[in-house]
């Protein structure tokens, strides 16, 4: 089917000029790919598949957050935290379920019921665990998952517990038909006898991406998966900082069996548990078939803390040169072998090390110091990684960043004015690498407004990929429930249940799944001011990517001569909304979703109408 006019057009005013056979500079192979952090329960609640909340029984004002008391019939029990015991130096606490009486169908234990829900599907396996202390004889434990609507038991396991020290156990959960698939459902732990149990890190896993143990959601891989990345910008983002000095990212503490793993307040006024550290990230990395941009923590807190140049920052050197060999060293290097040890004997591959995060806030001028000895210390051994610096800096060369990290958070009209930054900026300095960036005004997730901001940035991003070497949006995710939230406008939204893509994250998927290894020559003239373009030409494929933005509500007509274009039929997607407003949801998750149709090319010059308010991607075959 024919969409879009392409006609002769005789005479026009706008006209826009490609020349598909003239490249002016390569793509970076890397342009676009993701950040990340835990923000907005991106991990704890979101891509780290566990399923239960506050599994480490940690404790606030409330008492244990998450976990209620059950007591059947006649059941007597209750439930304490204990500090004086845990099974591991890293969780030296525990709940303390004492059972006064208890009988089959009077049974005691404990519940959970997941972050905002726990979603039960059917005929599937969940894995758990947790460790435990017994004293007397309680029999076996009985884990069940139930639907909190019904009560009806959706899956049941016994575990028989032995009174000792502290021992771990393992769990299984077989779901048979489940009648409704919801987030309204829990899970129960109890016993039928008398006694005392002492539980910590209980976890629950679904069946995760690449059947990965302690792995992540199906869903929100498969969503990254389709935006094309080529890279996983980690840990942070304010994450790598922390809000004190004793909040950094000590990523040695994330490592490791799960019980060896303390957790940390994250800056985002949540725990993190650590469950997905990073050896996690990494695996994620290799999952998605990406390079992992390494940051490491450079010594400053975003509560203005500060570890001094000098004495001071050497522990935080060697951590960052360990951290490097942790991902890089072969198995003869004691951090290379603490990775096979954790279960991944070959090294990743690592090209990029940025060397803190957003600097700028640190007004005492102590970055350059510290950039230096910890850059000094990296390139003494790892002389091939490129180093990023987060803000601009003035230092000896041998200390000089090879690209500077530049961020961006916008509304959609001051984007639009932005699209240009980097079109006349020097080519003689370091490479650019917009490591966050995001145009904001929706919430939870971007609206159309947004995404014609993202996309006419893009078309920046592409025209000046001569010099931009990267490009990641930011923050990735967002758990949509009542207060799982603290930073608006982020491009993929969820619950227990489902995930859905926001107008902009179909953008990206759109821009980065249909760009070339070079962009080609290109002029426009006469176009009204909220039009953006990009050609970009893949040699192997013979296609000439074109990206018309049309973020003005009067449709734009163009005079297209496309030179090299072969004439015939060519596809395109369109991205449309009637409104800036217009947006996805969690529930109306596809209102705004990519168009493809067929259009005619012509080998001369051409008329081409693109609508108020959309983004077109068009793939010209080229001779
Ligand atoms: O993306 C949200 C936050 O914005 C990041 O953590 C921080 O680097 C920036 O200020």
């Amino acid at each position: 089917m024919m969409a879009g006019a392409w006609v002769l057009a005789a005479q026009t005013r706008v006209t826009l000029h490609v020349d598909a056979t003239k490249p002016v500079h390569p793509v970076s192979p890397m342009l676009y790919g993701l950040m990340t952090e835990e923000i907005n329960h991106s991990y704890d609640g979101g891509l780290y598949a566990q399923m239960l909340s506050n599994h480490v029984f940690r404790t606030n004002w409330a008492g244990v957050e998450s976990w209620g008391l059950i007591r059947n019939g006649n059941a007597k029990a209750s439930a304490t935290v204990d500090k004086t015991t845990g099974p591991s130096a890293a969780l030296p606490t525990s709940l303390k379920l004492t059972v006064d009486a208890a009988s089959m169908g009077n049974e005691a234990g404990l519940s959970n019921p997941g972050y905002w829900g726990m979603v039960v599907r059917s005929h599937t396996k969940y894995a758990g665990s947790f460790y435990a202390k017994v004293d007397g004889d309680v029999g076996p434990m009985t884990a069940r998952l139930v639907s909190d609507a019904t009560g009806a038991v959706l899956a049941q396991a016994m575990i028989p517990l032995h009174a000792s020290a502290w021992s771990q156990y393992n769990y299984s959960l077989e779901t048979g038909a489940v009648p409704s698939v919801s987030a309204a459902n829990h899970l129960e732990l109890t016993v039928a006898h008398a006694g005392v149990v002492w539980l910590q890190l209980v976890t629950l896993f679904p069946p995760t991406y690449h059947n990965r143990p302690n792995g992540n959601r199906v869903d929100l891989m498969e969503m990254m998966a389709a935006m094309h990345p080529k890279f996983l910008r980690l840990p942070g983002g304010n994450y790598l900082e922390g809000d004190t000095l004793n909040d950094w990212y000590n990523w040695k503490k994330t490592i490791g069996p799960l019980v060896d793993r303390p957790g940390h307040m994250a800056p985002w006024t949540y725990w993190s548990t650590d469950g997905l550290g990073l050896l996690e990230f990494l695996e994620w990395c290799e999952d998605l078939k990406v390079e992992p941009v390494l940051a490491v923590y450079a010594g400053y807190a975003l509560k203005h803390e500060l570890v001094k140049p000098g004495k001071d920052l050497e522990p935080y050197v060697q951590a960052a040169v360990d951290e490097v060999e942790y991902v890089i060293g072969d198995v003869t290097t004691k951090w290379g072998a603490e990775r096979a040890k954790d279960g991944h004997p070959a090294p990743f591959p690592l090209n990029y090390v940025e060397i803190g995060n957003e600097d700028w806030f640190d007004t005492s001028g102590s970055y350059p110091a510290r950039f230096t000895q910890i850059a000094l210390a990296l390139r003494k051994k790892y002389p091939q990684l490129k180093l990023i610096t987060t803000t601009p800096i003035k230092v000896s060369r041998e200390a000089e960043p090879d690209v500077l990290d530049d961020h961006y958070y916008k509304s959609p009209a001051a984007m639009f004015d932005l699209v240009h930054r980097y079109d006349d900026a020097p080519r003689n300095g370091e490479k650019i690498f917009v490591g966050e960036w995001a145009t904001r005004s929706g919430s939870p997730t971007p609206n159309f407004g947004d995404a014609l901001g993202d996309a006419a940035w893009m078309t920046g991003l592409e025209r000046n990929s001569d010099l931009i070497v990267m490009a990641s949006y930011a923050p990735l995710f967002v758990n949509v429930n009542p207060g799982a939230m603290q930073w608006p406008t982020d491009l993929i939204g969820y619950d227990a249940v489902k995930a859905y893509g926001s107008p902009s994250y179909y953008a990206q998927c759109l821009f980065a799944a249909h760009i070339g290894d070079a962009v080609v020559k290109s002029d426009m003239s006469g176009a009204q001011d909220r039009f953006f373009t990009s050609a970009t030409v893949s040699e192997k494929e013979h296609v000439l990517h074109l990206k018309l933005v049309n973020a003005s509500n009067h449709a734009q007509t163009l005079t297209m001569t496309l030179d090299g274009a072969k004439a015939g039929a060519a596809k395109m997607w369109s991205l449309h909304a009637a409104s800036f407003a217009a947006t996805n949801s969690i529930t109306q998750p596809e209102v705004i979703k990519p168009r493809e149709s067929t259009i005619a090319v012509s080998a001369t010059a051409m008329r081409h109408t693109v609508p108020a308010y959309t983004i077109e991607v068009i793939d010209v075959p080229v001779r």
